[in-house]
């Protein structure tokens, strides 16, 4: 929409892409189900060539994230994984150098340590947390900082102007944030300094568990169609079925975040003077070592939290499986409150040295805080606190 900067993200989340073809005036966008496109006459399209380098209904979602990321350019892709991936065989050659975030979605370790290291694509972990590592791991072929923050499990955070400023003291280094747990409504990584800005759009964009996808968004319109080129080689733009629900997701994104966030202050705080629980990381407690990094940077705390029981890890692990509401099932983001032990989940490969140095134990526990009352989810706590303990304590 060319007035699209006079409204406000709940208003563009809905109505960014108003202007579209539509012969039966549907209010819904459209899902363009196809694999390919009529030509007008040999050669000649309506911009729509072939479903794996574009599709309008992926485009629409693509225009919607656009908009709530404050830039022109977004692409949506089959994962967040397909995004991070495209996004290092688009940028990255070999022999280039990578900094990743030490506290970082397994997935992510998992494609530089299995596959990308196979096409000499090389990296190391930095405590991004402390900018002053960042400028220490910077080698001559550095290309691209990787961040996530808040980071996966232990909300983590980097100083995202900070490491972007640093960044673009050098030549040639980019700084890609994967900014999955907030979302560009609650931080923006591009107006923050930072080049390129990923989503696991399969978490709160979508938000309701219905589909997998990621995006990529730049205010560099020369990075745009590398990424956009790379995308149709290797084929991993969005299916047009899954952009279409991710497209009714972002509709609601800011009224759920709002709740989302509001919601897990109101557990963390209850769980943080629970006895039986020893450490709360939540950015919005007065005890999060970098709560005010969260002020500045962030809009919002978020929904997402972790603690650790003074407990075993298999009295952990009981009290998880104890839980009747909070359900026990990897992602997060969506409606309903989800609960992981990262040990053995998304972060199961990183070896149990160095998640226990990373704040990873084999007892922590993530929660994704849903949109139930906050009162149930506290009382199927009490419950399942009972049910590993007894009452006593
Ligand atoms: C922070 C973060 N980044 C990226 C991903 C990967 O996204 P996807 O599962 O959509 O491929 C995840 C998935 O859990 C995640 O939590």
């Amino acid at each position: 929409m060319s007035d699209r900067p006079d409204f406000q993200p709940s208003t563009l989340v809905i109505h960014s892409n108003r202007s579209y073809e539509n012969q039966s005036n549907s209010i819904l966008f459209p899902i363009h189900q196809t694999a390919t496109y009529i030509h007008e006459s040999v050669g000649v399209t309506k911009g729509y060539g072939y479903s794996r380098g574009a599709n309008p209904t992926v485009n629409a979602l693509e225009q919607a994230i656009a908009a709530v990321e404050g830039t022109l350019h977004a692409l949506c892709f089959r994962s967040g994984m397909a995004a991070i991936t495209t996004l290092c065989f688009a940028l990255l050659k070999a022999g280039d150098h990578v900094i990743l975030s030490d506290v970082i979605y397994g997935g992510t370790t998992r494609l530089f340590h299995q596959v990308l290291k196979n096409f000499d694509i090389q990296y190391t972990y930095a405590d991004t947390s402390d900018t002053e590592s960042v400028r220490q791991a910077i080698r001559p072929n550095t290309r691209l900082i990787f961040i996530e923050t808040p980071a996966n499990p232990t909300l983590k955070l980097s100083d995202i102007e900070a490491i972007s400023t640093l960044a673009h003291s050098y030549e040639n280094i980019l700084v890609a944030v994967d900014n999955t747990f907030l979302t560009p409504l609650l931080q923006n990584c591009l107006a923050l300094g930072a080049d390129i800005s990923m989503l696991s759009t399969t978490k709160y964009i979508d938000g309701h568990n219905a589909t997998i996808g990621g995006s990529l968004a730049t205010h560099d319109e020369v990075i745009t169609e590398r990424l956009r080129f790379v995308r149709k080689i290797i084929g991993t733009i969005q299916a047009p079925f899954d952009a279409w629900l991710a497209l009714q997701g972002i509709k609601t994104l800011p009224a759920r975040l709002a709740i989302h966030c509001d919601h897990a202050a109101q557990v963390a705080t209850w769980l943080e003077q629970h006895p039986r629980v020893v450490k709360v990381y939540y950015p919005g407690l007065d005890s999060f070592p970098q709560k005010a990094l969260a002020e500045r940077q962030q809009k919002a705390f978020g929904g997402m939290l972790s603690f650790e029981l003074d407990a075993t890890t298999e009295q952990s692990l009981r009290f998880m499986e104890a839980l009747k509401l909070c359900t026990c099932a990897e992602s997060l983001g969506s409606v309903e409150t989800l609960i992981t032990n990262p040990a053995t989940a998304s972060h199961c490969d990183i070896p149990l040295e160095l998640r226990e140095r990373l704040g990873i134990s084999d007892r922590l526990i993530r929660l994704s805080v849903g949109l139930e009352a906050p009162k149930d989810l506290i009382q199927d706590f009490e419950q399942a606190f009972a049910a590993v303990f007894g009452d006593a304590r």
